[in-house]
């Protein structure tokens, strides 16, 4: 078992762990009835695993859709009022049993419901693991954009098992690879030459990963700054989901894709080199997150473009000029045709 220190929470990284779950509320939790928002998929898959190990609880399942639409306003409402009307009080655990859609979603209930009651993240995507999970971002999405409604709260314990990754489909792997892959180049060189060799990803490595977004987080807990490293690939990344409607390309695909026009405008400007380019891309194409023929950064630039703040004051951009080692540049519009 690993485990790592947040200043207000632990992060608990254990093959197998989810059976310890009991241990580990019973030193933060002394009520019997325990809630869970999971979505459908994970509840055919481990709702009855998880109401086994909490057989001395009482445990109560909301069970939303899978997928991104589940992140809105409606379904908040639903649990929201299904956990009331299941009985829930305030000092009543809520559990986030699931993707990193379900980790926002409870978490932005458990923010609110009550005016905040005790949650604890059990993510079960690489991506939730690694990303979503850590850090105390909760929320959910409007119409008009993604994570439009949240705010910042923080769980009683996060519980990391890796053997819910045996389960998730190759693509949906991929997706949480992404991310790591991203983590290693802005922060940690061993982390990356890990995911080089081998595509299965071990404890050790979505230990590393969280150290990297932990080491940014613990400098900027509310996202004013220096979080903006955690970006990299980002601005073409949310350019590309945004120009193809959130639909042809998963998040971890497009930031791939971002991630190497990044790289590209850091060799244009910068010192990074042509073989980290050459080198992220054959790791990127053989792990499926991009394919060829590559998308064009210049078909993307017209969608960052529209972003006023751009317009009027420059972009500050994430460059990787050295594995492990990211810096923020100040580009103008022009810097990118
Ligand atoms: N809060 C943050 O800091 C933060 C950071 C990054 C991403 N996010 C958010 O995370 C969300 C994406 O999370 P995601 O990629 O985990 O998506 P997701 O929650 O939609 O999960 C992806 C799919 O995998 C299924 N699934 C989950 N666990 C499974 C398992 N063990 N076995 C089989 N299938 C399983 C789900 O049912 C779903 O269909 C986005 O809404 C994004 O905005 C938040």
């Amino acid at each position: 078992m690993t485990y790592i220190k947040m200043p207000q929470y632990d992060i608990f990284i254990e093959k197998n762990g989810l059976l310890n779950l009991p241990k580990y509320i019973a030193d933060v939790y002394t009520y019997h009835d325990i809630y869970i928002v999971t979505d459908e998929t994970v509840y055919e898959l481990y709702g009855k695993k998880i109401e086994n190990i909490l057989v001395t609880h009482k445990v109560f399942f909301v069970v939303v859709k899978p997928g991104e639409k589940s992140k809105s306003l409606d379904t908040y409402h639903q649990v929201v009022k299904e956990l009331v009307q299941k009985g829930m009080r305030r000092n009543h655990l809520l559990i986030a049993l699931g993707g990193g859609v379900v980790g926002d979603l409870t978490g932005f209930v458990a923010s609110t419901i009550f005016r905040g009651v005790p949650f604890v993240q059990i993510p079960t995507t690489l991506l939730a693991q690694v990303d979503s999970s850590v850090g105390g971002k909760v929320g959910i999405d409007l119409e008009e954009g993604k994570n439009l409604v949240g705010s910042f709260y923080n769980p009683l314990f996060v519980l990391i098992d890796p053997e819910f990754l045996k389960t998730l489909s190759k693509r949906e792997y991929a997706n949480g690879l992404a991310e790591m892959i991203k983590a290693g180049l802005i922060g940690d060189k061993k982390l990356y030459h890990h995911l080089l060799s081998h595509d299965l990803v071990t404890e050790e490595e979505i230990t590393m990963a969280i150290q990297v977004k932990r080491a940014v987080v613990l400098v900027d807990p509310y996202d004013k700054k220096e979080r903006m490293f955690l970006n990299f690939g980002h601005t073409f990344g949310h350019a590309i989901e945004k120009k193809h409607h959130y639909e042809s390309y998963k998040h971890g695909e497009a930031i791939s894709y971002g991630m190497l026009f990044a790289l590209q405008v850091g060799i244009k400007y910068h010192e990074t080199k042509q073989e980290l380019y050459d080198e992220v891309k054959e790791l990127l194409l053989a792990r499926g997150l991009v394919k060829e023929p590559l998308l064009k950064m210049e078909d993307y630039i017209r969608e960052i473009q529209s972003d006023k703040k751009f317009l009027a004051n420059g972009l500050n951009f994430i460059i990787v000029d050295r594995i492990g080692d990211a810096k923020i540049v100040p580009l103008k519009e022009s810097d990118f045709l």
